[in-house]
């Protein structure tokens, strides 16, 4: 686990919009053929920090939850690639995962972002970004973002600076992200 390979960030949001807005930063972020897996309970936010990721990727449709159909597609209108929105929730089996295709999608060119990830740990690459997401109260969501490999490494330094405003500089910068999501949304750099 070199420094360079491993990068985590954790943050607070205090409004669903705060959530969706740091998706759309992320989304900005990602690259063809990224994966992000997404952990946490009901109602945690992750479909509002996909909605938020969609729109940062130029996604113009409304994104909801792929409740029945499991996955569902959509193309930026301002450029090329595909955002897969993969959930979870109702799978049952292993087996399931293989009839989905999955692996399809994750190893695809596409930015695959999967709900209930940790269903399918093992399927997850082992390069990716992961995000869980905790309920703190009625308007508060915790995010911790963790990377691994170089890319998602970066993705998440130039995450952080873009919320804190400030260049990435280890536990410093880790510090003064966690400060500012635990104070409230302004200090986070939300416009
Ligand atoms: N800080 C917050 N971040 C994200 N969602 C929030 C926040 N505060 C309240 N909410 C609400 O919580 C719900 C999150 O729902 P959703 O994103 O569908 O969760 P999940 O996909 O994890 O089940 C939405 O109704 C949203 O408006
Ligand atoms: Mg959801």
């Amino acid at each position: 686990m070199t420094r360079n390979h491993v990068e985590s960030l954790e943050l607070v949001t205090h409004s669903a919009r705060e959530t969706f807005d740091i998706g759309t930063r992320l989304g900005a972020l990602l690259a063809p053929g990224d994966t992000v897996c997404l952990e946490g309970d009901l109602g945690s936010g992750k479909t509002c920090l996909t909605q938020g990721i969609g729109h940062g990727m130029g996604v113009d449709d409304v994104i909801t939850s792929p409740t029945f159909v499991l996955i569902n597609e959509y193309i930026p209108s301002q450029r090329g690639g595909r955002l897969y929105h993969v959930d979870l929730y109702r799978i049952e089996r292993e087996d399931d995962l293989v009839t989905l295709g999955l692996e399809d999608y994750i190893y695809g060119n596409g930015i695959t972002v999967i709900e209930w990830a940790e269903r399918a740990r093992d399927y997850m690459p082992r390069e990716r970004l992961w995000v869980t997401l905790t309920y703190l109260d009625p308007s508060s969501r915790r995010l911790r973002f963790e990377a691994v490999g170089a890319h998602y490494a970066e993705v998440v330094r130039a995450l952080r600076e873009a919320l804190t405003g400030h260049a990435a500089d280890d536990a410093a910068a880790n510090t003064a992200a966690n400060a500012a999501g635990n104070t409230g949304g302004n200090a986070i750099g939300m416009e």
